[in-house]
């Protein structure tokens, strides 16, 4: 009768005793500083420019932008949807063709 209560004692008492030499490994935590690389290109004058600013810098920097090669309109409304659909850039769907002309007015062909 009584080592139907040891089994179970002895293993509650393993069990805290790994709970207890766990807590004894010492967790520091350190803090990191790190420096990112700051963006100085700034988004060239176009129609809507507020727009592309206020949507599309938030993730990553103008150059994202600016280094791609021009695109034709088809290309840059995929890219855009891309970046809602894939990227989940909170988007508003009425902002898009906005940001469409801007981009293929700065980065279309000419
Ligand atoms: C929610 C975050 C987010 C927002 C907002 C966002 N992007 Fe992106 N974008 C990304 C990610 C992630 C990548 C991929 C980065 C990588 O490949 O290193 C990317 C990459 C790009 C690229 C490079 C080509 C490619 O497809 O990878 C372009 C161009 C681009 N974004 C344009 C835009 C434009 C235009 C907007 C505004 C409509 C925008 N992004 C808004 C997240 C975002």
């Amino acid at each position: 009768m009584t080592h139907k209560f040891v089994a179970p004692a002895l293993v509650a008492a393993v069990a805290l005793a790994a709970l207890v030499a766990q807590a004894a490994v010492p967790t520091a935590l350190k803090s990191v500083d790190v420096t990112l690389p700051e963006s100085t290109v700034a988004l060239p004058d176009g129609p809507n420019v507020a727009v592309v600013r206020d949507n599309c810098v938030g993730c990553h920097s103008p150059e994202m932008i600016l280094y791609q090669p021009t695109l034709p309109k088809p290309a840059w409304e995929a890219e855009v949807n891309k970046m809602r659909n894939v990227y989940k850039a909170p988007l508003d769907p009425k902002d898009i063709p906005a940001i469409v002309e801007y981009l293929t007015a700065v980065k279309g062909p000419k």
